[in-house]
């Protein structure tokens, strides 16, 4: 069932700035934000703390179903641990590109990501958000940017965590991570039809979030 609270998605690869954009397009608009690869980041967690093979698809989807998370005031809580830390690392966004191929995985976290939707509005982003999870979004952006750009940036993230990161390693993880996202059958990454394609790669985030802004704004007075 969809109901009729505007949403705005914006999809896109690995370190494309979708989160950051998508955050704060949120916060400007007094929306609500579903971080959706979040989710697939909690799943993928969990299935490592239980000890259940990545490859076992009707055990994770299991776990997925009924995942035992809450978002508080930017900390993401898995049951009750805080792992707004954990849920970032590397490793577990490999993780969960390596779940988020698994159709009946997908699956079980639909209802979750629709549940987010509520007045007066949404900002999602992910991979499929705009077509999938969202086909009636208002606005529906794909942000991109050029793998050097997406690395450097990812890069500039880590080591301001206090990470140690190698740009080198950092640029095959997310090639790796793209072809993966893009090549699987479920819900490829791919532009939604209707979506506006915004390069990043020489804008500052907040160009970004304007371009944005200015397109929603655009969306509701044609409407
Ligand atoms: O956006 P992210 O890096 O947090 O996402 C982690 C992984 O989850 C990513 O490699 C692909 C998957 N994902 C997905 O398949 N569909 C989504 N809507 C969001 C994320």
């Amino acid at each position: 069932m969809t109901n009729k609270y505007a949403v705005i998605t914006i999809d896109g690869p690995t370190a494309s700035g979708k989160g950051t954009v998508a955050h704060r397009v949120a916060k400007h608009l007094g929306f609500h934000y579903l971080d959706s690869g979040a989710l697939y980041r909690l799943t993928a967690l969990m299935a490592q703390r239980k000890n259940i093979s990545l490859d076992d698809e009707a055990s994770i989807a299991v776990l997925a179903r009924a995942l035992p998370c809450r978002f508080v005031h930017g900390h993401v809580m898995l049951e009750d641990d805080d792992v707004t830390d954990d849920v970032r690392a590397e490793a577990i966004g490999v993780a969960a590109s390596r779940i988020a191929v698994l159709p009946e995985v997908r699956k079980a976290l639909v209802d979750l990501q629709l549940s987010f939707r509520n007045a007066p509005g949404l900002v999602a982003d992910g991979r499929d958000m705009g077509s999938v999870i969202f086909p009636d979004a208002s606005l529906k952006i794909f942000l991109t940017a050029s793998a050097e750009a997406r690395a450097s940036r990812r890069y500039k993230q880590l080591i301001e965590k206090g990470i140690s990161a190698n740009m080198e390693d950092l640029v095959k993880d997310l090639m790796e991570r793209d072809a993966r996202d893009s090549t699987r059958a479920a819900a490829p990454l791919k532009p939604a039809s209707g979506a506006i394609i915004l390069d990043t790669s020489e804008i500052t985030a907040e160009q970004a979030v304007n371009q944005v802004l200015e397109w929603y704004a655009e969306a509701q007075e044609s409407k």
